[in-house]
């Protein structure tokens, strides 16, 4: 405890009603006079009720809060007037911390508070007194009740909710706006004295920030504080009780005190002049750079919007504003040139967009810079005179007329000279050339409009030192028509004449067709080639013409067939005229005109016929031939199948033997004797296409007598062949007694013959026996059959 406040407390000491004056007397109820503030007056039911409050001279004690002696603090000290100082009164107390906080001497009346009291905990204590007859026990004084009130001292320092605020408060703001307040609270009691009387003050901050003393309101205190010099500011506030006089105590806290922005800055480009380059081929929207302006503010006060406001360039550039990155970026417009501007000024300005007009006075919040944009020169390919080019001709110009001439200049300041060239793959038939220096395109063969009317080229221009940078264009050649074609029949005109048909009678009406196409479109004469007596031609002059005839009586028997000339010639320059001819056949017709029958030309192709029909006859035709060629084929691939299955398999036994029947002139195949005694032969035998392993020693087959029939013979061949173990493996007795195409016999097939057990009548081998060859020798080949082998 300091010397102050042991002085204060000595001060409050002699200063405060001291308790040891303090004596509460018991006094009777009848001599208690009502005291003002006993009286209490309530209205209740319209009637007004006066209750008296029976009441001490002295219903409080005061105490002294935080108490520091060694002995008990005396309050103060009960006493009746019933008391005579003998002893035989008795005093109670009871209520809040009696007996336990507050004693009371019993016989005296003194009360004593037992130990430190803390005001702040709990400033009243409600007790009741009693005096009581010790001996008779009887209360000599009513119960009364009566209140220890604590006194307050100066024993808590203020202090603020908060360890740290955080304020803020725009910049520029004018001196003396509220920033923020801070309050401190005192525990002590603000009803008593100036302990609880809370003064502010500010221990740092200043020259910045000043606080009112009484409220704690923290204010600007300096003019044009700028967020952009400093942003932050920490100011310490004290709050001290006593009404901040010394020895008073005190708590602190911090405010933070940020400045906010306000736009008190202009946007600024850092260069006055900015240079910029930019290819001249570069396409419009090409961006050519960026310009930026910097602006010491912060969020929106720092947007800045950018304008070409001036300069050479106004339309050939634009400008727009990145939003992210506050740039200005600039791009093209227009096609740029080389040749024509190598040099753009334009003056940007920037601007914010969000202006405070409070700080208009600090001069406009933008700024201009010069931007200056130089063209850089490109080799930029040849430019043609035009985007397409048409081109009429005539189809009848001469070969190497020119027809038209395009042209293309070098837009680079160099000018060089410019080759041509013809797109082959748009001129494949080779029709046009292009004469490569100056562009002239000639026909390099005829033109016909009727085979192509447009000839759509493309022509290539480049610079001769520099032919990879070639520009194209579109070259469209029209063939203008010429009337170099004669109208003809638009069909072949096949048409009758009854011979019943009367003078004036219509057979036929005819037009004609032309491959040109005139302007004004086409128009037909028909004419006959010469005078006929026989029949007309009437111009419809809708291009078309009536055949008719002149006199009655045609006849088919005296002429069959009239070709009638007729002249068809257009109008167009020059004039073109054909002769077609009209084949009009005479017919026999019904009364009614409807053709019965011409001669036997027409009986072929009947004209009453329509097409459809005639190749439904025509089909008919080519069904029934298909029908009766596999008929003829079916046939004789019957006879055929058991005894060829497969050329191949003939032709080899054929071939291993090397014997083939010698037709008519082979005496030795009709020699009957050779096939009857074939020991003649039988070396012959042997097969060729083995190795025979062991000399085979042919059999020598008895002789057949002269009179044995031919049919034995033959079995006693066929027996003889089929155990001869030299004999082919194969079935190649198949072709044994095959005769060819022409033979009556057809087949003798052995294996027939081994079935039919001499059903078949062998007679006509005696007969036929010379046509025969060489049978014994298995095979025989008919006169006609001569390709079997
Ligand atoms: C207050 O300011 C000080 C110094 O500028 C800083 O370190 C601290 O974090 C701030 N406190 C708050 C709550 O903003
Ligand atoms: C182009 O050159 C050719 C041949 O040298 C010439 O015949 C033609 O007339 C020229 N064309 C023009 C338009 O001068
Ligand atoms: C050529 O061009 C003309 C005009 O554009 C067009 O009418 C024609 O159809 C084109 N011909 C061919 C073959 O492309
Ligand atoms: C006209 O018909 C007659 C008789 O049928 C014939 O003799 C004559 O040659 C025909 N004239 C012509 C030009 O066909």
């Amino acid at each position: 405890m300091t010397i102050q406040q042991v002085l204060l407390l000595l001060l409050l000491w002699m200063w405060l009603p001291h308790p040891c004056h303090t004596e509460m007397l018991f006094r009777r109820t009848s001599d208690l006079r009502p005291k003002s503030f006993g009286a209490h007056a309530s209205r209740i039911d319209g009637k007004t009720i006066h209750r008296q409050k029976r009441g001490w001279m002295w219903n409080q004690f005061f105490l002294l809060e935080e108490y520091t002696g060694s002995d008990y603090q005396y309050v103060g000290k009960l006493h009746s007037d019933q008391d005579k100082g003998d002893g035989s009164l008795k005093y109670i107390l009871s209520g809040d911390g009696a007996g336990t906080l507050f004693i009371i001497d019993e016989k005296t009346g003194d009360i004593h508070a037992t130990r430190r009291i803390d005001r702040e905990e709990k400033a009243f204590y409600t007790l009741r007194a009693q005096a009581i007859n010790r001996r008779t026990l009887r209360p000599v004084e009513p119960e009364s009740e009566f209140v220890i009130k604590i006194h307050d001292i100066n024993d808590n320092e203020p202090t603020f909710p908060e360890e740290i605020y955080s304020a803020s408060v725009p910049e520029m703001s004018v001196v003396g706006t509220s920033v923020v307040q801070v309050t401190a609270t005192d525990a002590d009691d603000p009803s008593y004295g100036n302990s609880a009387r809370v003064i502010y003050s500010i221990l740092q901050g200043q020259p910045y920030f000043s606080v009112e003393p009484e409220t704690g309101i923290i204010r600007t205190a300096l003019p044009n504080m700028n967020r952009e010099n400093r942003e932050q500011y920490q100011v310490v506030i004290q709050a001290k009780d006593m009404g901040g006089q010394m020895g008073g105590l005190s708590g602190t806290t911090t405010v933070n005190i940020t400045l906010t922005d306000v736009n008190d800055n202009p946007p600024r480009f850092p260069q006055s002049t900015i240079h910029l380059r930019i290819p001249e081929s570069s396409p419009v929207g090409t961006v050519i750079g960026s310009v930026k302006a910097t602006d010491a503010d912060t969020g929106k006060n720092a947007e800045v919007e950018y304008r070409i406001i001036d300069g050479d360039g106004t339309d050939m550039f634009d400008i727009v504003t990145q939003k992210d990155t506050q740039e200005g970026i600039i791009t093209v417009r227009k096609p740029l040139d080389y040749e024509t501007r190598r040099l753009y000024t334009l003056k940007v300005e920037a601007e914010n967009t969000h202006v405070d007009p409070r700080f208009y006075y600090l001069g406009p919040f933008k700024d201009t810079t010069i931007v200056k944009i130089s063209v850089e020169d490109v080799d930029e390919p040849p430019i043609f005179s035009r985007s397409s080019y048409l081109f009429e001709v005539h189809e009848d110009i001469e070969l190497g007329t020119i027809i038209g001439t395009v042209m293309a200049r070098d837009p680079d300041s160099a000018s060089s000279p410019i080759r041509f060239s013809l797109d082959r793959h748009t001129d494949l038939d080779r029709i046009f050339n292009i004469h490569s220096g100056n562009g002239s395109i000639y026909t390099s063969k005829p033109l016909d409009r009727e085979i192509s009317q447009w000839h759509n080229l493309s022509v290539i221009a480049a610079e001769i030192n520099n032919p990879k940078d070639a520009t194209r264009v579109p070259v469209y050649v029209r063939i203008l028509d010429v009337n170099d074609n004669a109208p003809e029949f638009a069909v072949f005109y096949d048409t009758f004449v009854c011979e019943n048909a009367r003078a004036g009678q219509l057979i036929q009406t005819i037009s004609a067709v032309d491959k040109d196409d005139p302007l004004g479109g086409q128009k037909f004469f028909f004419s006959l080639a010469a005078v006929n007596p026989n029949f007309t031609v009437q111009d419809n002059e809708d291009n078309t013409a009536r055949i008719l005839t002149r006199r009655n009586g045609f006849s088919r028997h005296e002429i069959s067939t009239y070709l009638l000339p007729v002249v068809i010639s257009d109008n167009d320059y020059p004039i073109q005229s054909s002769t077609g001819t009209l084949t009009i056949r005479v017919c026999a017709c019904d009364s009614r005109g409807n053709m019965q029958s011409c001669n036997a030309e027409a009986l072929l192709l009947p004209a009453g016929l329509s097409t459809g029909a005639l190749v439904a006859i025509l089909l008919c035709i080519i069904i029934l031939l298909v029908i009766v060629v596999l008929f003829a084929a079916l046939k004789r691939q019957r006879k055929k199948e058991p005894l060829i299955l497969s050329k191949e398999d003939i032709r080899d036994n054929i071939v291993s033997y090397n014997d083939e029947g010698g037709g008519e002139e082979d005496t030795q195949a009709f020699d009957i004797g050779t096939l009857r005694n074939p020991a003649a032969i039988e070396d012959k035998k042997l097969r060729r296409d083995i190795i025979p392993e062991t000399l085979f020693i042919p059999r020598r087959t008895p002789s057949v007598p002269d009179n044995t029939d031919v049919r034995d013979f033959i079995n006693q061949r066929l027996k003889e062949h089929d155990t001869d173990p030299s004999a082919p493996p194969y079935d190649s007795l198949a072709t044994y007694a095959y005769e060819g195409n022409d033979s009556i016999a057809e087949s003798l097939s052995s294996l027939e013959s081994a079935t039919t057990e001499g059903d078949q009548n062998y007679d006509y081998l005696r007969e036929w026996g010379p046509r025969f060859n060489k049978l014994a020798e298995m095979y025989g080949g008919g006169e006609s059959d001569k390709d079997t082998s």
